[in-house]
């Protein structure tokens, strides 16, 4: 049974952190899983640490959805939630719901992630009123990179603060069930998080959310092309790459692999009829 977004609330009303990861892979997503983090977002930073992109707005709903179904495929309790990519909900609430429920449907994901605040409230009211859990995303919102003029931090003066919570009350009020914060001063993200019931996720949102979410590769270090000043590199692993891919880049010139163990015998006889 995968943990449902009831779970997801009852952990803020108890006081309990709320861990979230993103995965993009079969492999990634099983060990994900296994771990016990109760939420994996598919999300459409897919476009940068996987697929090379240099944002997230190039990413189709075609490539997320092929990425949602083999993280679904690689997990048995974590909720999965599928990120719906720019232009996919922004036309119209049918062409929001229609795309939701293709993460539903076809992907098997249990929730989507859209951004937006008051903009959207509407959106996720009717997504929710189909039946499928949203969670928000508000503060730095990556596809609106070209409106914000950067990844900065959001939310610093008077004006940008109160919108921020108008954002988050809006979303609550539509039915969502959690909300990202993302990049935005952590007193703001704190008093946020006190001003609404559902619970806050934060990602450079400081330490008093109700949660946290982190993209994979930054905390792995396996994206190597910039790190984010609010990741925490727990491994290092493009260097543990680089050191095993030389290895046996090495090892395969100089005839040191492979070997004997690594290889299949061949009945002698069978051996010596061929060669009559
Ligand atoms: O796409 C993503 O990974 C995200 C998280 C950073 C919240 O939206």
């Amino acid at each position: 049974m995968r943990i449902s977004i009831n779970k997801i609330k009852e952990m803020k009303e108890k006081g309990e952190k709320i861990t979230m990861l993103t995965s993009y892979d079969y492999v990634t997503a099983k060990i994900v899983d296994e771990v016990g983090i109760p939420m994996i977002l598919v999300g459409d930073s897919l476009g940068m640490v996987v697929l090379g992109y240099e944002s997230t707005i190039p990413v189709t709903l075609e490539e997320m959805l092929h990425h949602t179904k083999a993280v679904v495929r690689g997990t048995k309790s974590t909720m999965v939630i599928g990120d719906m990519p720019f232009m996919t909900y922004h036309l119209s609430i049918e062409q929001a719901l229609h795309n939701a429920g293709r993460f539903i449907q076809e992907a098997g994901a249990q929730a989507v992630k859209l951004e937006g605040g008051v903009n959207v409230a509407e959106k996720v009211q009717k997504i929710v009123e189909c039946g499928i859990p949203v969670m928000g995303h508000i503060g730095l919102t990556p596809q609106s990179i070209n409106q914000l003029g950067g990844y900065k931090i959001q939310g610093k003066t008077v004006d940008a603060a109160a919108k921020l919570l108008k954002d988050a009350k809006a979303l609550e009020e539509a039915g969502a069930f959690s909300v990202v914060l993302e990049t935005v001063p952590a007193p703001l993200a704190a008093l946020i998080t006190r001003e609404i019931s559902i619970p806050t996720i934060g990602i450079g949102a400081g330490p008093d959310c109700d949660g946290e979410v982190q993209v994979i590769n930054d905390i792995l270090g396996s994206f190597t092309d910039f790190v984010p000043k609010h990741a925490k590199q727990y491994a290092k692993l493009a260097n543990i790459m680089s050191t095993a891919i030389q290895q046996y880049y090495d090892e395969v010139r100089a005839g040191k692999f492979p070997t004997k163990e690594n290889s299949f015998p061949m009945d002698e006889s069978i051996l010596a009829e061929l060669k009559k």
